[in-house]
């Protein structure tokens, strides 16, 4: 399990899903923890969701998640999940219920994941773990933490930035962002297009996300930091653990599909009605630059004329594969409006372009 939450803002995903053809929309995306797919449902016009993974155990994770919005209410849900303090294996029989024997299976093995709250299970959360207890060690207590998401506003966020202990703030990036636990934890794919070290790309984007962006809704940073969402604010949340949307969420679960495979051979074997849009994460920070073309030839089909591909990079400023690129039409200011308004503050490129016809 590499990953269970999401760390890509799905406000942004809306958005993009909004600008593309409608009025009834079929959705592709990378399923990864299940948190973008399950915040699409409340878009009433996007009509189906294929989530697609190559990893069967994230797979997993997001029929548990299906699961667990399906048979539980908003504080059980948050507790099952880890979001709020509680008690998840009290919850896990009635989770249980709804699980084919197979994910049931897999969930009993891992009783472990389930009792430390599922969204703390994935390496990426483990990892975060590690660089927090530095954080909480030696950089920032967390009640001073707590305190930058009290600032009234960008000064007062700076001005708690400036009380962390700035000699120890660079050696905690160095520590958790090492190429070795990368390597071994992601395998050197994921970190082939890399622009510089990891370590200090993590150091600037956390600091601008402190101290450059407002982070009283940024649960991201929140979930981070303090290892919290932040219920009370409106946008503290997911959409999809949000209580205003569960029945929404709830009523709309049919809608997706979790397909497991590549993109080629999901893509592949597919007969749906053609896309609206397509989310391809950072896969293809991933990838080689022939196997981006292959995912790109296996994407052209599929694709309404006007569809929105979305496209995140992380470390990475190679362009897209060639046989896309000849398709797509750019706008680089809106783009750039995406990147600046998204809360994961991890990419240093979120693009939107559009299919031309
Ligand atoms: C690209 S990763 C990155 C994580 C993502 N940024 C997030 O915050 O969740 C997300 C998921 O992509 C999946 N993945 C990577 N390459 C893939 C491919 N070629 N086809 C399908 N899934 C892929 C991985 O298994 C992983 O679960």
């Amino acid at each position: 399990l590499q990953f269970s939450q999401v760390r890509e803002d799905p406000l942004i995903d809306a958005g993009v899903v909004r600008r593309s053809p409608g009025p009834d929309r079929h959705v592709m995306l990378v399923a990864s923890a299940g948190c973008t797919a399950l915040s699409l449902l409340t878009e009433s016009t996007v009509r189906t969701i294929e989530a697609v993974d190559i990893n069967p155990t994230q797979l997993a994770l997001c029929r548990l998640k299906a699961a667990a919005v399906a048979c539980l209410e908003s504080p059980d849900l948050l507790a099952f999940l880890g979001a709020v303090p509680g008690a998840p294996l009290d919850h896990w029989p009635h989770v249980a219920r709804e699980l084919p024997a197979a994910d049931r299976a897999l969930w009993e093995n891992h009783r472990d994941w389930l009792a430390m709250g599922v969204l703390r299970a994935g390496n990426y959360e483990r990892l975060f773990a590690v660089w927090r207890c530095f954080l909480h060690q030696f950089v920032a207590a967390e009640g001073l933490c707590r305190d930058l998401f009290a600032s009234p506003g960008l000064t007062a966020q700076a001005t708690t930035f400036e009380r962390f202990n700035q000699t120890y703030w660079p050696v905690g990036f160095t520590l958790a962002f090492h190429a070795d636990f990368l390597n071994a934890m992601f395998g050197p794919k994921a970190t082939q297009h890399a622009e510089g070290p990891y370590d200090r790309y993590f150091e600037g984007v956390f600091r601008h996300a402190i101290t450059a962006v407002p982070v009283r809704d940024n649960y991201f940073l929140s979930q981070l930091l303090l290892d919290a969402y932040l219920p009370d604010e409106p946008d503290g949340l997911p959409p999809y653990l949000q209580p205003r949307h569960l029945n929404t969420v709830r009523r709309g679960l049919e809608r997706i599909r979790w397909r497991q495979g590549t993109f080629p051979a999901v893509l592949g074997e597919r007969e749906g009605p053609p896309l609206a849009m397509v989310q391809l994460s950072n896969i293809l920070d991933w990838c080689t630059a022939d196997e981006g073309e292959v995912i790109a030839a296996a994407l052209i089909p599929h694709l309404l004329p006007g569809a929105r591909l979305l496209v995140r990079q992380l470390n990475n400023t190679s362009g897209l594969p060639q046989r896309l690129n000849e398709r797509l039409q750019w706008d680089a200011e809106a783009d750039r409006t995406l990147q600046a308004a998204e809360r994961s503050f991890f990419y240093n490129r979120v693009a939107a372009p559009a299919v031309l016809a």
